[in-house]
Order: structure tokens, then sequence, then C-alpha cells
């Protein structure tokens, strides 16, 4: 690990307070109640979500054990028997929300649809019974690998009705990388569609679901369920391929919620760490049912009226928290888009926001650069006046970024919320509540309510303010991560041991550095493991270094990761040939094509250097501290006496 630095933000310290209007409204409106809330948490965790838990959701039978913690295996509310379908669909119906909109779609090209909570619960039926009948159990694992389509919601959700557990795969993800992800979970399905529209192409989904299960690779699929969205040619394998539009809508709408254990896995959803191939991140029912609801619910201060956007992809975990399950088991209208901003269309997102009165909105900062280079004319030219609440996610957010975000979108009118969470923590963790908390351009804040977080050193010794430190979470929250998919060692290894307290207690540890100022706001400052974050995406460097190994030409690779205007971090690739090939800008160009193949494309190196070698300790291990100096043009930091060959230095600073 990396030592977690300080960087530019130390001096930032204008602070926004909750807009009065705002807070007047708002279900949290002021600092005394977060902090009423916060310590009453704090004092008794378990009862806090219990309560909770009692109030918000609807069990089928209630627990007799809300925590169970036997350090680092937590069960929450066991013995409850609950469908979380049963929360994001049933339980509307007998209200005023059975004809709300709970998901609208705005698609490409320029296809649009609605689905009331009496329609979705329809759809989640039928799709459930047409994966019944394809022999799917409850416990099964099945992949969607879809497009941003409202099927792929229904699809999550139908998997969730039956018992069984999905497994979402991005849609950019190549085939092998699918692959590996369906044979790693071995996946009984797969949804997919024949292909889906990204900028102004289609991409061939069913013909990567094809490439992966080529030759009996991944020999648990028996079957491929097929969404027509393209209508582009594909194959159907006799036997194996049924159309979503033959079997799910002859099936029958009736399919009672299957009454689910409280731990039974829900998910599982794949990212990258810092060593071997991507985790399967398990989630489970209750805990994470509870914990996105209430999180959805306080931290986007939901209103019955909102029209709420995240422009998340399913793909990711952002997608399946508040996408999906949090927004809908509030009862919430969430809205999906299948777009994303391109030169064809660079002002999109703000006709959707105007097209259906956007009032929530949720996104990267790396697409807010984006829109800052695209000049103000574009949301000036919209109306934006619906808008009450912006929230951005995915990497720390630059000052520049956020007062941008809130003078030309927010037009100073709208609180931002700053969520740090990840994949692991299923929700979450640091975010201001809108209506109390006031913000700092560049924080997220103050934990949310029931997380004891932490910045300490690797003793888990609290940080001194300002200090930089390791970001932890010190007790159990409903919507962790339960294990590794397979794998409880790498679970253990993982994220409970880098911070050994001297008393013995476990902390969670992701792998972020972050500071806590003198005000108990937090800063989280990136990763300190060897994982980069390019907008907003996990990728880890080993595994785009594997992938390039795997190319003929390629003897030995190292990856690091270089700031990035736009989009936080790119990727650079040092890289040692095989004696016959020769570095330049037609091996770059295979190379970045072999690592699409491998991996996809949101991996694919942004820049290479040839060389012959590169900087070892005498024990041969890459530095690659010195390697992100040279990626990114920076004078030799450190310690350099551990190298063994200084020359190396010399000859990579030059570049190829
Ligand atoms: C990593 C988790 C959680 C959804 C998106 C990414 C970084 C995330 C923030 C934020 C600073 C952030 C962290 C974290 N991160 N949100 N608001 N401020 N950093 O999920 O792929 O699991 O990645 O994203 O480094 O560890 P993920």
């Amino acid at each position: 690990m990396t030592q977690p630095t300080i960087e530019s933000v130390l001096n930032e310290n204008r602070t926004f307070a909750p807009p009065e209007a705002f807070a007047s409204d708002a279900t949290i409106g002021s600092m005394d109640k977060y902090q009423e809330l916060y310590d009453r948490a704090a004092a008794d965790p378990a009862k806090f979500w219990a309560e909770l838990a009692e109030s918000e959701l609807h069990w089928f039978e209630k627990w007799h054990t809300v925590l169970d913690w036997q350090p680092p295996v937590a069960k929450w509310f066991d013995g409850g028997k609950i469908n979380i379908t049963y929360n994001c669909l049933d339980r509307h119906l007998t209200t005023a929300r059975k004809n709300k909109a709970a998901i609208i779609w705005e698609g490409e090209p320029g296809d649009s649809r609605t689905y009331t909570y009496a329609q979705l619960h329809r759809e989640v039926c039928k799709a459930a019974n047409a994966i019944k009948a394809m022999g799917v159990k409850k416990g099964d694992r099945v992949g969607v690998y879809m497009p941003m389509v409202p099927e792929a919601a229904i699809a999550m959700l139908a998997c969730a009705r039956i018992g069984a557990v999905h497994s979402v795969v991005f849609g950019g993800f190549s085939a092998e990388a699918l692959r590996d992800r369906l044979n790693d979970g071995e996946a009984k399905l797969v949804i997919t569609a024949d292909g889906g529209y990204r900028k102004d192409k289609t991409i061939p989904l069913k013909s990567a679901v094809d490439a992966a299960l080529a030759d009996n690779a991944a020999p648990s699929v028996t079957n491929v369920l097929v969404l027509k969205r393209t209508g582009q040619d594909i194959n159907m394998a006799e036997g194996r391929d049924v159309w979503w539009h033959d079997l799910v809508d002859a099936a029958s709408a009736d399919c009672p919620p299957e009454p689910m254990d409280s731990e039974d896995m829900l998910f599982v959803l794949y990212t990258s760490g810092s060593t071997g191939k991507p985790k399967g991140v398990v989630h489970t029912t209750g805990g994470y049912n509870l914990y996105t609801h209430v999180t959805t619910k306080w931290t986007f201060d939901l209103k019955e009226t909102d029209v709420y956007w995240c422009t998340a992809d399913v793909g990711w975990i952002t997608g399946h928290s508040y996408i999906v399950y949090g927004p809908l088991s509030n009862g919430a209208t969430s809205l999906m888009y299948e777009g994303v901003p391109r030169p064809s269309n660079p002002g999109c997102f703000w006709d959707v926001v105007e097209k259906y009165g956007v009032t929530i909105f949720y996104t990267a900062p790396t697409a807010i650069r984006a829109f800052i280079k695209m000049g103000d004319d574009l949301p000036n030219a919209r109306d934006l006046s619906s808008l009450r609440l912006l929230g951005t996610v995915g990497e720390p957010i630059n000052p520049e970024a956020w007062m941008w975000y809130h003078t030309v979108i927010g037009k100073e009118r709208c609180p931002i919320i700053d969520t740090w969470w990840q994949t692991e923590t299923g929700g979450f963790m640091l975010t201001p509540l809108p209506g109390a908390t006031p913000t700092k351009p560049g924080s997220a804040t103050k934990p949310f309510p029931g997380i004891l977080a932490e910045i300490v050193d690797l003793d888990g010794n609290p940080a001194a303010a300002d200090e930089g430190g390791y970001l932890v979470v010190k007790y159990p929250w409903p919507s962790m991560m339960r294990t590794v998919y397979g794998n409880f060692d790498r679970f253990r290894r993982t994220y409970w041991e880098h911070i050994q307290p001297k008393d013995g207690n476990y902390m969670y540890f992701a792998g972020d550095g972050a500071r806590k100022d003198k005000d108990g706001y937090f800063w989280v400052m990136g990763r300190v493991d060897d994982v980069i974050n390019v907008s907003g995406h996990r990728l880890g460097t080993m595994e785009i270094e594997s992938a390039l190994v795997s190319h003929p030409a390629v003897a030995e690779a190292a990856v690091v990761g270089k700031p990035d205007d736009l989009k936080g971090e790119a990727v650079v690739a040092f890289v040692i040939l095989d004696g016959g090939f020769e570095g330049g800008d037609d091996l770059a160009k295979e190379l970045k094509g072999h690592v699409t193949k491998e991996i996809g494309a949101i991996a694919r190196p942004d820049e290479f250097r040839f060389a012959d070698d590169l900087p070892k300790t005498r024990s041969g291990k890459i530095m690659r501290r010195l390697l992100r100096n040279l990626a990114s043009g920076q004078e030799i930091a450190g310690d350099t006496s551990t190298l063994q060959d200084r020359s190396v230095l010399d000859k990579l600073r030059g570049g190829a």
C-alpha cells in the first residue's frame, strides 16, 4: 500500500449551508437533528437499525437476532423472512402509488417508455415465471448482460422474486470478461439482448455472449434469454437461446414472492481489486434492502412527487442500489437513461432533465468535468428549474467542478451531496444530508447515521485532524458485503487484515486514503492500493497487466494511473517487449485492441511506454511509486535506495 498523501484540497474551506427553502421542507432539516440521529445510532447501532427495519420494510416473518457479529462475519436480521421485490413492488400496489411511474425510461434512438408500479409488478412476475420455466431455482446464479433498458431492472427483480442470485455484468465488458464472471459464479442462465445502443453505434451483446459460451467455455450456462432491442442480426442457438418476447410475454403474471432468509444471497457484483481476478462481492437480502432504502430516503430527501435520476448504468453498484432497489423500495419514480453525452448530442442530459422535470440528479465528477469543457451554453439553453438536489459519486470531486455544478446546474439553489461509498459497502457511507449538513466543495462530509467511520494508521489509531490516514469503518452496517463469492479467505485478507488494532478489534478497510478536518469533515484522497479510478470506474492494475502479458509481444508490463483532467486518472502502461517486437504507434494500437478484447474498452491504456527494463527493487519487485512519478512527469519522489539499477529511470523518463 502507498502512504496516503494530502493534496491541494487542504486549503479548501468554503462552506455552503443548506438553502433555507430546502432545509425547512426536509425530513432531516438541521445539524441538530442529524447529530441526534447520529448519536442515537452510534450508541446502539443494532437497536437503531432494528427500529428502521420494523418501520420501513415489510417482513413475512420477523428476525430473531438483529445483529450477529463474529468478525468478520456479520448476520443482520437473522431468522427474518423477506423478499426485496415485495418491498419494491407489491406493497405499493395497495396505495396511491399503484399507478405512479416506477420507471421512466428514455432510450435511444428517441424511444421512451414508462412503467407504473402496477405494470412493473406485472412484468417482473412474468419474467420471474419465464426464468423459472427455464429451470432456474432459488439460489441459482443468473448472469445479466444488458443495455440500459427497463428489462435490465426487470431481469434483476425477476431473479430476486424467485430467490435466484443475479450477477449483472456491465454491457461494456468484453466476452472474455463476461465468461470469467459467468464461470466464477457458475451461472445457469444469461439474460441479454441482441444489442444495445452506445453513443452513435450499436454494441453486439448477443454475439459477445456467444463468444463467451463458445466451445463449452462456460459449461454451467444452459440457457440464454434474449431481448430484442436493436433488431440486429444474431444467431439463436437451438435449444439454448430463447427470445424474451416468446417466453416472457406468454408467461403468467402471477408469481408470489419467494420468502427469503434475510441472509440469503441477493446478488453478486464483480469489482476489481489490487490482486488477482475481479472478485464477486456478495450482498444479501434484508440488510441490503434496509440500508439502500433508508439511505435513498434520507440522503435524497425523497418526496412523493420527485422525479429522481441517477445517470449510472445498472451494471455498477450505483445502478443496483440507487436506480433499482433503493428508489423502488421507497416508491419513487426512477428515471433510466440509455444514452450518454457525445459530440452528436452534447446537451442530452439537460434535455432529459427538462423533458421529465427531473428534481433529483445524481451523476459522477467525470461527467461534470466533461460538461464544463462543453461550455455553459448547453445547460443554460434548457429549463433546469425543476432540479432541487444534485449528487455526485465515483471519485473525489475537484472543488472547481463542484462549484460549476453548484452555480451553473444548481443555480446556487440546490444542495450537493457528495456520496462516498463502494461496491462493497452497498450504500452511502459518507454523505451530507442535504437539509442538514453544510457542504464543503470536495468533501463527502460526514458519516451516515449508524456508520462509525474513522481515519486511522495501520495500527488502527485515529489520525489527528488534517493528518492523512486510512479510511475505515469500525462497526458492521446492514448492507456490508458478506464475502467474496467462493473465496471467504480473500474476503478476510482483502478487507479485514490491513489494519491491525492492538486490541484485536476488526476494522473494515477497502483501500482509500483520507483525512478528517477540524470540523470532523472527511476528505477522501483516493485509493492507496494498486487500483486506479478511471472515470469513476475501478480498475485493478494487475488485471490490465495480465491482459497485456497475454499478448505475444509483451514480456512484462506494469500499469499505473496518472492524473487526468477529464477522467480523474488515465491508464499508463510500461511494457517490456519480447525479442523481435518493435515498440511504436502500431503496436500501441494493437495492444489497446487486445486489452479491449480481454477486459473491455474502459480498461484500454491511454498511453504506452516501451522499455527494456522496469525499475525494480533488489528483490525484483516493481517500484510502482517511481512509475507513477514517471507517468505524470513528476520528479522522482522519496527514497530510491532500494532501486537495483538507477539508469533505468533515465531511459524511461524519455518516453517512447
Ligand atoms: C471507490 C469505489 C460507489 C459507487 C461508485 C464506485 C471511489 C467513490 C467517491 C466519492 C471520493 C469516491 C473510492 C472508492 N469513490 N465515491 N464520493 N469521493 N472517492 O464504486 O467501483 O466500488 O469504487 O470509488 O476510491 O473506494 P466502486
